[in-house]
């Protein structure tokens, strides 16, 4: 739901309807038309019920429509030509995110290819917002991304840690903020980022300076009437929400890190997300010319969906929707067992005869993020859909992946240190980061 438009029964819900008419839109006018219109409306006329993308809720009870979606915020589709281009120009295949369509829309990423083919220089820019103890599976989704676009590119990346953010849109304590940044900081950094190449930092932290006049800069170029058409906040909001957003902005600027870029307040920068955090996104580029800097491109995924289907996605918020980082193998195997929703039929002899709707399965959907093999993927699929395989077998083979992935990750974690993490935020010069 839109920024603090937390739904209670009886409530309006701010959403942005889906007319919004953006296809074939100059890109000039794209970003201004994707942010015009927005409708009060009240829950009960939701009945077909609309989906609800911003970077505070995803619902869509018939599950994410990412067509819709591409076409409402105003992204490109990445197809088969970039994916090659990439693999093409990194000179290593691509990863299976980008194989599979999981990383799936785009804002520019061609002028960042050009430029990376004149043999110029980008950086990378991603972030969190430190809600929980741990990350959870989705969360390793951009990071993962992340971490092989910084290897195959041989680029600089700064990560935000929005531990402003999550003071403001949850009921936690600054202290409670600023220790969970630094628990995330520990799960990304095990993501194996180069700490030659990587400043991580915490805006409760970093915030000043020349960063803080692209958050100035940016906030005098944003109305209240934009901002509430682009993330639907409304006037019963406390002021925080309406601030905040430009310092997810400013990172998208070279010059908010002197010493990374002393003097550079030009370098092109990319953004591996998920779609949810596109609004932030949208306005910045509609601001960047207007302050004289550059547009950020943007990298965009698909929701890992909760456990129980692809209405939403997997939120650390929603304890049951989720596996995280930190579950043991048995509490894995527990959750998928119980919560993961099948698309199996009732009975096994029903389900022989139909085979698995593969569209609504989870298990499925997840191993198609997480299996790296396309041919047992395949295999698996052809084998679930036609019926000889059945949800229990599908569900055994995604527990042996998600054990192994999440294990391989906590060894990971267990060797970060918490100098390690100071090493990761301290405000340095990276002499090697595009080396
Ligand atoms: P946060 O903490 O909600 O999410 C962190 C990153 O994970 C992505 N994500 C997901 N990806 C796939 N499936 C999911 N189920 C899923 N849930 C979350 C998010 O899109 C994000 O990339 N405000 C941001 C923090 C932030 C940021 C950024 C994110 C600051 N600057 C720049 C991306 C890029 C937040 O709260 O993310």
């Amino acid at each position: 739901m839109g920024a603090g438009a937390q739904h209670q029964a009886g409530q309006p819900l701010l959403i942005v309807l889906e007319e919004t008419p953006v296809v074939g839109v100059p890109a000039a006018l794209e970003e201004e038309r994707a942010v015009a219109p927005t409708i009060t409306m009240e829950i009960e006329e939701l009945a077909a019920a609309e989906q609800v993308v911003t970077p505070w809720e995803v619902s869509a009870p018939d599950g994410v429509d990412y067509d819709k979606l591409v076409d409402r915020f105003g992204c490109q589709r990445i197809d088969a030509a970039i994916v090659d281009r990439i693999a093409h120009l990194t000179r290593r295949p691509p990863h299976r995110f980008l194989r599979r369509g999981i990383f799936f829309a785009h804002r520019d990423l061609n002028m960042i290819l050009d430029l990376y083919e004149a043999g110029e220089k980008f950086y990378l820019y991603t972030g969190r917002g430190p809600s929980s103890e741990s990350l959870h599976l989705g969360h390793l989704i951009p990071f993962m991304f992340t971490k092989y676009l910084q290897d195959a590119f041989k680029v600089p990346l700064v990560i935000q840690l929005t531990d402003d953010e999550k003071f403001l849109w949850k009921n936690m304590t600054i202290s409670e903020c600023k220790r969970l940044a630094r628990e995330n900081a520990k799960d990304i950094i095990a993501c194996g980022f180069d700490v030659e190449r990587t400043f991580i930092f915490t805006n409760l932290s970093y915030l000043g300076g020349p960063f803080y006049e692209n958050v100035l800069q940016v906030a005098k170029h944003v109305t209240f009437n934009g901002l509430r058409g682009t993330f639907g906040v409304n006037q019963e909001d406390h002021i925080g929400k309406v601030s905040f957003p430009p310092v997810q902005a400013a990172p998208s600027f070279s010059s908010s890190f002197p010493h990374l870029f002393p003097g550079d307040d030009q370098l092109r920068c990319l953004i591996p997300c998920a779609i949810d955090q596109d609004p932030y996104f949208r306005m910045t580029r509609d601001v960047a010319p207007k302050i004289h800097l550059l547009k950020p491109s943007l990298i965009e995924s698909r929701f890992f969906p909760a456990l129980q289907g692809e209405s939403t996605k997997m939120s650390a918020s929603d304890p049951k929707s989720a596996i995280y980082v930190t579950d043991s193998s048995k509490q894995i195997k527990a959750k998928v067992n119980k919560y993961a929703f099948s698309g199996g039929q009732a009975s096994v002899e029903l389900h022989r005869k139909l085979g698995a709707n593969l569209d609504v399965d989870v298990p499925i959907k997840y191993l198609y993020f997480f299996l790296e093999d396309d041919d047992e993927l395949d295999h698996i699929k052809k084998e679930y859909k036609e019926g000889r395989m059945l949800t229990g077998e599908v569900k055994q083979r995604l527990i042996v992946v998600l054990s192994e992935l999440v294990a391989r990750h906590q060894r990971a974690r267990a060797q970060v240190t918490e100098e390690m993490v100071d090493a990761f935020m301290a405000v340095r010069p990276l002499p090697n980061m595009f080396g």
